[in-house]
């Protein structure tokens, strides 16, 4: 994809914005990021955009009455970007169908957890309370299920022992890797959704 840009959105600390960031400086992602919206305007995401000169939006979804509201003033602010894909990354805001449609099977999220297991909140507590032997992330495409787009890539470690932070970390270092991968990928038109299927270079991905 030529000219390819991705808008990123945020609602925290942003360290898998930062690692994108760094990607694109390395060109190992071909393209760049066109602008990074917050729902939050403390996040420390923000002060990344600025320090790396990405123009960035904050637009704070307690000043809406509805989710379908904020889904629309998000999608306008969008537009003016024409990003060929959104990247979702610490996103906190479940998005309705306005947004869904309007880039419809052109929405990354990243979730860390090995999907389907643990969707939704405190997946490094869930996994090592339910006795998992391995953790880990999924990058997927988003659709109007909670978590449960089609998949893109997974990544995985053991868990040693009961320590969430130690866990966490090691969570976000895989996702510093695995997540500019895949936008490599969608960047370079390898990725394609099938059904419920992604394909990479015509290949149905499968999961281990
Ligand atoms: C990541 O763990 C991601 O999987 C989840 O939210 C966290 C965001 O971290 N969706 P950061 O804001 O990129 O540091």
């Amino acid at each position: 994809m030529s000219n390819f840009s991705f808008a990123v959105l945020i609602s925290g600390n942003g360290s898998n914005l930062g690692s994108m960031i760094n990607h694109i400086k390395e060109n190992k992602i071909p393209g760049k990021i066109c602008c990074v919206v917050s729902n939050n305007p403390e996040a420390y995401g923000i002060q990344r955009a600025k320090d790396a000169g990405i123009p960035y939006e904050i637009i704070n979804n307690k000043e809406f009455k509805s989710r379908e509201e904020f889904d629309y003033s998000l999608v306008k602010k969008l537009k003016k970007y024409k990003p060929d894909l959104i990247v979702l990354a610490g996103f906190m805001r479940i998005l309705s169908n306005v947004f869904i449609e309007a880039y419809d099977q052109r929405i990354l999220n990243i979730h860390p957890s090995l999907l389907p297991k643990h969707p939704g909140l405190n997946t490094h507590k869930r996994a090592i309370e339910s006795g998992d032997k391995y953790h880990g992330i999924t990058i997927h495409f988003v659709d109007e299920s909670l978590d449960g787009g089609p998949i893109c890539a997974q990544s995985k470690i053991k868990i040693n022992d009961s320590d969430q932070k130690k866990l966490e970390t090691r969570i976000h270092q895989l996702e510093h890797e695995l997540y500019p991968k895949v936008i490599r990928w969608y960047a370079e038109g390898r990725l394609e959704v099938n059904g419920e299927f992604v394909t990479l270079d015509n290949k149905k991905i499968t999961l281990n």
